[in-house]
């Protein structure tokens, strides 16, 4: 669905998928020439990274394999606790391996920073990370993102992967989800 078919749930809508699309192509060149002749591995963040996974991967120019893990904060609240727990680990080995972590959005950077350090323990060749979004008024951790689509307001998105209560996922476009939806 695109935006216009849920106006009333929605106030702005921050990122068109042609922009997304747009950008995914810029970022899949500059990732092709980074990592020519490597051996490299893309890995997904489920659930929210699998659009950007999908539109991305396609537009790569080269050879990569995939992966993907599932992780979830636990803690009280909904705000991120930094506390990260396993709930679909990889299935491939790290060793020697080139690893690009595929992400919808860095918000406070507590998952990736996590994410960040299990991977290191793993023996990767080297990480990086590509997020579509960031909210840069959110950060609680520093993320050293190489690959970053757009910076938006800390505001509560959705759309294009990302979700309110495992809604809106397949919105085609990120927008900002409407105060009336939450209550
Ligand atoms: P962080 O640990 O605070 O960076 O949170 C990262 C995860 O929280 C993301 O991978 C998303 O799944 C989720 N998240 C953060 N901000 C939003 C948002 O605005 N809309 C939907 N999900 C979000
Ligand atoms: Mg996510």
């Amino acid at each position: 669905m695109r935006a216009a078919d849920i106006q009333d749930d929605l106030t702005d809508i921050l990122v068109t998928e042609e922009e997304i699309h747009a950008k995914l192509e810029e970022l899949a060149a500059q990732v092709a020439t980074d990592y020519s002749g490597k051996d490299l591995l893309l890995v997904g963040v489920l659930k929210g990274a699998v659009m950007v996974m999908a539109d991305f991967s396609r537009r790569l120019p080269m050879n990569a394999s995939m992966d993907w893990m599932a992780v979830s904060s636990y803690g009280a609240s909904t705000k991120s606790s930094g506390v990260v727990q396993i709930r679909k680990d990889l299935d491939t080995d790290l060793h020697g391996k080139h690893v690009l972590i595929v992400e919808d959005i860095i918000d406070s950077g507590l998952t990736l920073s996590w994410l960040l350090e299990n991977f290191e323990s793993r023996g990767a060749e080297s990480i990086e990370v590509l997020a579509l979004l960031r909210k840069p008024e959110a950060a609680k951790v520093q993320i050293d993102c190489k690959y970053v689509g757009f910076d938006i307001p800390n505001e509560f998105v959705v759309g294009y992967g990302l979700d309110y209560a495992e809604s809106y996922r397949n919105l085609r476009d990120v927008a900002v989800l409407a105060p009336h939806v939450y209550s």
